[in-house]
């Protein structure tokens, strides 16, 4: 009996060790594969198990940026391709136009890696920005109604009385010429205006400001752990992420934010039902879920994704007002175009914001210096070629946006702030994909032209009330402190000062 037992207990023994050989064997096969596949790219060559190429980057993250771009420009290439492992998976960084091409432009390559969007569906949401497959689709083919044209006009009217009280309160609060922060006043505007906007809500009256505070500290919460997590692998582990203090902190941002999307959606359901809605993404959306329609659930995700998403706006606008801060003959030249505008009697709305030529310029030039989704990514659902070689299915790609503004092929003099290489004849001849602030392709930005409608009407009410001055730390464009959480920032802020035009 007791030979029996060995015996038995010996072939477990040897069974489980060869599963755990032909396990390890098909690890190596597969990291091998990935290596061989990578080995055309550069960049570093040893990736360890777990952690990947990380070590290459570790350090505080109030200073990944500097250290990321350091770590491209100082390997064997120029920085424009260059592979790494993050944690067990290996990745492909791509910034030249010639290669995004075939990438952003194919219906097969839209799907979008659950190890970066799945974390940062926390915050977003399961809707439009994180969503993959027949659900992505269907979403889609929901909302993009919502952003039509049309739709547009109406918003113009909103984005323009709004931004006309916001600067007015601004200049009025800030008036005293002290260097401060734009961020955290621009926050209450664009969540607002999407209220009134998307969901058809009057902002203001019908809610606790505290809710909007929270909601908007929350938000800002959830982008600073989406990175640090990102840089710490075994936090990708959901299990160790959420019994970790990242983890908790996630959970009560998560709370917080989905409590005032369900209060939104509450809001407007009181008001479907009382026929006071206006025409937002949630009216005619509703019912179980099907081809034309979303379910309560998605209905919700998405309010958090277009909620959440403002913040892209409020960055952007931070920029701007920096930029033109520091460049006092663009911010002229913006606010006679403004004031030569408004002096045109009979305007509608967005006739007025479609006219600031100049001031469009000054945007897309800030979201060239500044795209501030400054990294994007895929997961390849096909082969990619590229003129080095050829990419795998499988293999995760980072599109890095920073980089590809600042190819000096397609962006002479990169670093200069310089509204008119927008100018026709200037970019006559550019190659479409050396800017893509919203991305480009099927799963391009779908709030781009609501995004510079807001933005235009934002900077023209600003150019009016006041005059802007750099800040503390903000003093040149050169030296502007860059860092990157989930989106590209000033560390220690936007900083400016105001000097009140009204009198
Ligand atoms: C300056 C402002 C904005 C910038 C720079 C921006 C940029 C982007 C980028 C780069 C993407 C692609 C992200 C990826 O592939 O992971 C994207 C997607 C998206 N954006 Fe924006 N965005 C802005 C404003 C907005 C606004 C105001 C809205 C809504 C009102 C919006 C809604 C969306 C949605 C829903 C997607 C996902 C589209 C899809 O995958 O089908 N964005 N945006």
């Amino acid at each position: 009996m007791g030979a029996v037992s060995a015996v038995l207990a010996l072939s477990a023994a040897a069974c489980a060790l060869a599963v755990a050989a032909l396990a390890l064997a098909r690890y190596v096969r597969w990291r091998l594969f990935w290596h061989r596949a990578l080995s055309p790219f550069p960049g570093p060559d040893l990736a360890l198990p777990v952690i990947g190429t990380l070590l290459h980057i570790l350090g505080p993250m109030d200073t990944i940026f500097e250290r990321g771009l350091r770590l491209l420009h100082g390997g064997d290439g120029d920085g424009s391709t260059f592979k790494f492992w993050l944690g067990e998976r290996p990745w492909l960084h791509l910034t030249r136009p010639e290669d995004l091409e075939g990438l952003l432009n194919s219906g097969k390559q839209t799907h979008k890696p659950e190890v970066v969007y799945g974390p940062v569906s926390g915050f977003f949401g399961r809707g439009l920005i994180t969503l993959n497959g027949e659900a992505w689709r269907r979403h889609r083919r929901v909302l993009t109604p919502a952003f039509h044209f049309a739709v547009l006009e109406r918003y113009s009217g909103i984005f323009t009385r709004r931004a006309a009280l916001f600067a007015d309160k601004l200049a009025e609060a800030e008036a005293g010429g002290h260097s401060f922060d734009f961020m955290p006043h621009i926050g209450a505007f664009v969540t607002d205006t999407v209220m009134e906007t998307a969901f058809g809500l009057q902002g203001g009256d019908e809610r606790d400001p505290r809710d909007r505070e929270d909601f908007i500290k929350a938000t800002d919460t959830a982008f600073k752990i989406i990175a640090d997590r990102v840089m710490k692998p075994w936090l990708m582990v959901d299990a160790m992420f959420r019994w970790s203090p990242l983890g908790a902190k996630q959970a009560e941002a998560d709370r917080v934010i989905n409590l005032y999307a369900q209060r939104v959606i509450r809001l407007k359901q009181k008001q479907i039902a009382g026929k006071t809605a206006g025409r937002g993404v949630l009216r005619g959306s509703s019912g179980s879920s099907g081809q034309g329609v979303l379910s309560d659930d998605e209905i919700l995700n998405e309010v958090r994704t277009l909620i959440a998403v403002q913040q892209t706006s409020a960055s952007t606008l931070s920029f701007a007002v920096v930029c033109l801060a520091l460049n006092a003959d663009v911010q002229r030249r913006a606010r006679a175009e403004v004031l030569a505008v408004d002096a045109e009697p009979g305007l509608a709305p967005l006739d007025r914001l479609n006219r600031l030529k100049y001031l469009e310029r000054v945007l897309k030039e800030t979201l060239r210096m500044y795209p501030i989704t400054a990294i994007f990514s895929r997961t390849l659902g096909e082969d990619l070629h590229l003129p080095a070689a050829s990419t795998k299915q499988g293999l995760g790609v980072t599109v890095f946006a920073y980089q590809t503004h600042r190819d000096p092929r397609h962006w002479p003099d990169p670093e200069r702030f310089d509204p008119d290489r927008f100018l026709p004849e200037r970019s006559a001849g550019r190659h479409p994909y050396a800017y893509i602030p919203f991305s480009a392709g099927p799963r391009n930005c779908i709030g781009q032209r609501y995004a510079m409608l807001q933005m235009k009407a934002v900077l023209a009410a600003l150019l009016r009330a006041a005059e802007l001055t750099p800040g503390e730390g903000c003093a040149r464009q050169d030296a502007l402190p860059l860092n990157m959480n989930t989106f590209l920032y000033i560390r220690g802020g936007f900083n400016v000062r105001l000097r009140g035009l009204s009198s």
